[in-house]
């Protein structure tokens, strides 16, 4: 029995530098992610950029509010989509680009997943990805087309974002307005080409290993300096035959994929109503383990593979909140997800050492931080747990913090694990650069009760001064809607009574924040 909530940070301890990579975003051509998100096809009441050819699709409000998540790596144009994508069908006038069938997505049942697989005009190929990035201060990433492209197709497509107008595909750019190369820098080969979901299946490692080197050599032969991400699994036979067959010089990342709860039975994910449930609501706030779990066994296959000393890092390319597959479409998200995408956020910044990228999937509508309707945008409580931790958090992770609490047992939901003994609090310390502001980031994961905790912070006198914000609403399961699209956002106070130990109120399912300065 705990006698108490209590945390103690020592601001003196190790500092761990948290890579911004793992606040990155992903978008594909899938539901409404880039035709009638990203890109505007049917008429809005809200206008659209102006001043930039390139952007001319692209609504203002969602072009801001992506701007404020400051995404750090933006990857595009899949996820599986990326199997059937010809980059060159989306480049030059757009009047004259090529319409083409979604051969991926309008795979699957229409009558189920109505709008899944939209016909694709290519109005937002790679300039307009590479300028939306620019504008939003984000590194693009691409994902090449393994299945149906080949390497010849890479190569080219590199050339084309990164050579010199003086290469043929520079040249091509700079025809189509573009002189100054895009220097995109982070390239994806395959995406998931083990698992059934994609067009063209691999179910060889060695295989997977054999066509890569041939994407990877004639890519780096177009830019030496562009960075190679490989397909990982959760699976270690795959990856360490992947990378036995690869070897260290041709990869720099192994990329890996979770999303919460998948996978349920087939007979779950269809339909539209999540569970809302106490029982479903605690298994979420654990998935974050599960989350440390594939961060920890990949690591292990990368560092038997190639050694302790070796280059490669993992990408967490695609991670997110999934429950139903019509989610994909269009979603919509609760309090409770913002939770746990926090709580995964505090997971990555604690482990960015081994994984310091990590992509949210996706940005808008399709699983989306952000949803789109003609009048204007909700911001959902993921977009404002992002918010929190881009805004509200430093880059230097304070090593030594104890939390002492209660804790809770949670059920088996989709692919999260019945868990034993998890804290109803956790939180992070981070520090700036210069070591005179600190940022305290709490979750309170019970149900229904809020928790006083003691708080006692060691090697930093902060003035009495300070801010807290908070992530909170009446029930973990309200979310933001057209007719209240602030129910729930991000409540900023002052406060000024802080001492170096005192007692702090933590609301029921609530994020809060706090921020201090150094006396
Ligand atoms: O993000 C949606 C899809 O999920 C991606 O295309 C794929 O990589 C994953 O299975």
């Amino acid at each position: 029995m705990i006698n108490g909530n209590r945390i103690s940070i020592n601001v003196d301890s190790h500092k761990k530098h948290i890579d911004p990579m793992i606040y990155s975003n992903f978008i594909e051509h899938l539901g409404e992610c880039i035709h009638n998100g990203l890109w505007t096809y049917d008429p809005v009441n809200v206008p659209l950029v102006e001043g930039n050819p390139f952007l001319v699709g692209v609504r203002k409000d969602i072009l801001e509010s992506v701007k404020d998540l400051k995404v750090s790596v933006l990857r595009a144009f899949g996820g599986c989509y990326s199997d059937v994508y010809h980059w060159k069908d989306a480049i030059g006038p757009r009047e004259s680009r090529k319409i083409v069938k979604n051969k991926q997505w309008a795979r699957f049942p229409i009558s189920l997943y109505k709008g899944l697989g939209p016909k694709i005009e290519n109005q937002f190929g790679t300039d307009e990805f590479c300028h939306f990035c620019e504008a939003i201060g984000a590194e693009p990433y691409l994902n090449i087309n393994y299945s149906t492209g080949t390497p010849e197709e890479a190569a080219q497509w590199v050339e084309y974002c990164n050579g010199s107008i003086n290469t043929e595909y520079g040249a091509l750019r700079a025809k189509n307005g573009r002189e100054k190369p895009y220097n995109v820098k982070f390239w994806g080969i395959a995406n998931e080409i083990w698992g059934r979901q994609e067009v063209g299946r691999e179910r060889h490692p060695e295989n997977y290993a054999k066509r890569y080197l041939l994407f990877a050599k004639a890519m780096r032969e177009k830019d030496s300096n562009i960075k190679l991400v490989a397909v990982g699994w959760v699976k270690s036979a795959w990856n360490q035959a992947v990378l036995e067959g690869i070897g260290e010089e041709w990869v720099d990342y192994l990329s890996v994929h979770k999303y919460v709860p998948l996978p349920l039975k087939l007979s779950t994910i269809v339909g539209k109503k999540r569970k809302t449930t106490e029982e479903s609501y605690y298994s979420l706030m654990t998935a974050a383990r599960l989350i440390e779990k594939v961060i920890n066994d990949t690591w292990e296959d990368i560092t038997t593979i190639l050694g302790k000393n070796s280059h490669v890092r993992i990408a967490f390319d695609e991670w997110g909140v999934w429950e139903k597959m019509r989610q994909i479409v269009k979603t919509n998200y609760y309090l409770q997800d913002g939770l746990c995408t926090s709580d995964i956020l505090l997971t990555f910044q604690k482990m960015s050492d081994k994984c310091p990228m990590a992509n949210w999937a996706q940005l808008i509508n399709c699983i989306g931080t952000i949803q789109t309707d003609p009048a204007g945008l909700i911001l959902t409580p993921v977009y404002l747990a992002f918010k929190f931790f881009v805004d509200h958090t430093y880059n230097n992770l304070i090593t030594s913090l104890d939390i002492e609490c209660e804790t809770f047992d949670s059920n088996k939901f989709g692919c999260i694990p019945k868990t034993n003994n998890v804290p109803y609090i956790e939180c992070n310390a981070t520090i700036n650069n210069e070591g005179d502001k600190l940022s305290i980031m709490l979750i309170n994961k019970h149900f229904t009760n809020d928790l006083t905790v003691e708080l006692e912070i060691n090697r930093f006198v902060p003035k009495e001064q300070g801010n807290i914000i908070e992530l909170n609403s009446q029930s973990p399961f309200d979310y933001n809607t057209i007719e209240n699209r602030n129910k729930i956002k991000l409540k900023k106070k002052e406060i000024d009574n802080i001492k170096p130990r005192m007692m702090f109120k933590l609301p029921a399912h609530s994020v809060m924040v706090l921020k201090l300065n150094k006396k």
